[in-house]
């Protein structure tokens, strides 16, 4: 027989749990603010990797792990509608455990929201256990993205969530994120920004932009040598303005990817077509990573390497149909690239605590 009472009481437990917060604490995650304050002391960057899928979860841990680096994963607004908000959370916890399981004692994940549009995203992942978010009020007028920003950050901060905001603009196309022209942030309202809405870290415009075409062949001068194209450098004064007027807080870098030429070439060859593909020379972001930037976006990098080794085992072996072959030379490709910016690019490796 049925125990009504009992089915009740199961039903609003379910419920209950259902419209329960999770706190990141209990998934082993951590926020970015010690992170960032030993990056910015220790000169180096936190690489803040984009994931949409499991191959590139497990090649950002595996890189983590063996290079004992602290690891952002940035999920995208594209990403919670491409792989689902519920299971990205959950990987992002099974990432720490895997962490764990290769051998790490006490790994340094952070699960934050990328390019987050509103106060009711930022809120969604924030109660579903991120453990910080961005909220990118760049393209609104400056009093509305001081005021959004504002909202965000006394809601995450209830919950020690940090948060990102961001001032000025860049330029890109992508599925979530668009703006056909890049504005610089301007150094002298930095101050106001970040004394206004109290956020933990500043994304800032300074000739970076999101894709893998950063730059029109127009705007790039072609090397004599290899007669690719070389883009104009970064606007390192307005980045030095900018550490001037806020000594020592944590600056972070967008679309920073470098678009290796060998993946773009690896492309074409399989039957690509990615024709005048230019990011930003690695040099460059060495020395940003050397100063007070101390987060730096690549997401860009990993979808070529995938792709470029994925066009490349299937065209070698054409009748192979069974996925797990083309995407282990993709997940080993990935996972070269995640420690090749860690190690030599950002430098954020040997930085874990307990490793
Ligand atoms: O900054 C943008 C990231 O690369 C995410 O791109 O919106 O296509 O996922 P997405
Ligand atoms: P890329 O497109 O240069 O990889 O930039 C990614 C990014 O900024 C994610 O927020
Ligand atoms: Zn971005």
């Amino acid at each position: 027989m049925w125990d009504i009472s009992e089915t009740k009481i199961i039903s609003n437990n379910t419920i209950l749990k259902q419209l329960a917060m999770i706190s990141y604490k209990e998934l082993g995650l951590v926020n970015t603010r010690r992170m960032f304050s030993k990056a910015v002391d220790g000169g180096y960057a936190i690489p803040a990797f984009n994931f949409n899928n499991m191959e590139q979860l497990q090649a950002i841990v595996m890189a983590a792990v063996e290079t004992k680096s602290p690891v952002i994963l940035q999920v995208s607004k594209g990403a919670r509608n491409y792989a689902n908000q519920t299971l990205l959370r959950y990987m992002a916890e099974g990432a720490v455990e895997y962490a764990k399981e290769l051998g790490c004692k006490a790994p340094e994940i952070v699960l934050h929201l990328d390019h987050g549009d509103s106060f009711e995203l930022c809120k969604s992942c924030i109660d579903m256990g991120f453990s910080s978010v961005m909220i990118d009020g760049s393209a609104l007028p400056y009093d509305e993205n001081v005021a959004l920003t504002r909202k965000v950050v006394d809601y995450a901060h209830q919950y020690d969530v940090t948060v990102e905001g961001e001032l000025g603009v860049l330029a890109g196309v992508e599925e979530e994120v668009s703006s056909a022209e890049s504005h610089y942030t301007k150094p002298e309202e930095v101050i106001d920004f970040v004394t206004k809405t109290g956020v933990d870290s500043l994304a800032i415009s300074i000739g970076t932009s999101h894709g893998a075409y950063k730059f029109t062949p127009e705007q790039c001068t072609v090397d004599p040598k290899t007669g690719r194209l070389l883009p104009p450098p970064l606007a390192f004064d307005v980045l030095e303005a900018i550490e001037k007027k806020l000594p020592g807080f944590p600056i972070v870098l967008h679309g920073s990817s470098s678009v290796p030429q060998e993946e773009v070439d690896t492309i074409n060859q399989y039957g690509g077509n990615m024709k005048a593909a230019v990011g930003i020379p690695e040099e460059q972001l060495r020395q940003a990573a050397k100063s007070a930037v101390c987060k730096i976006n690549i997401d860009s990098d990993s979808r070529l390497a995938m792709t470029a080794a994925i066009r490349k085992a299937l065209a070698e072996k054409p009748a192979e149909f069974d996925p797990r072959k083309y995407l282990t030379p993709a997940r080993d490709s990935m996972k070269k690239l995640y420690m090749h910016k860690i190690v030599n690019v950002l430098g954020s490796n040997e930085k874990l605590q307990n490793a």
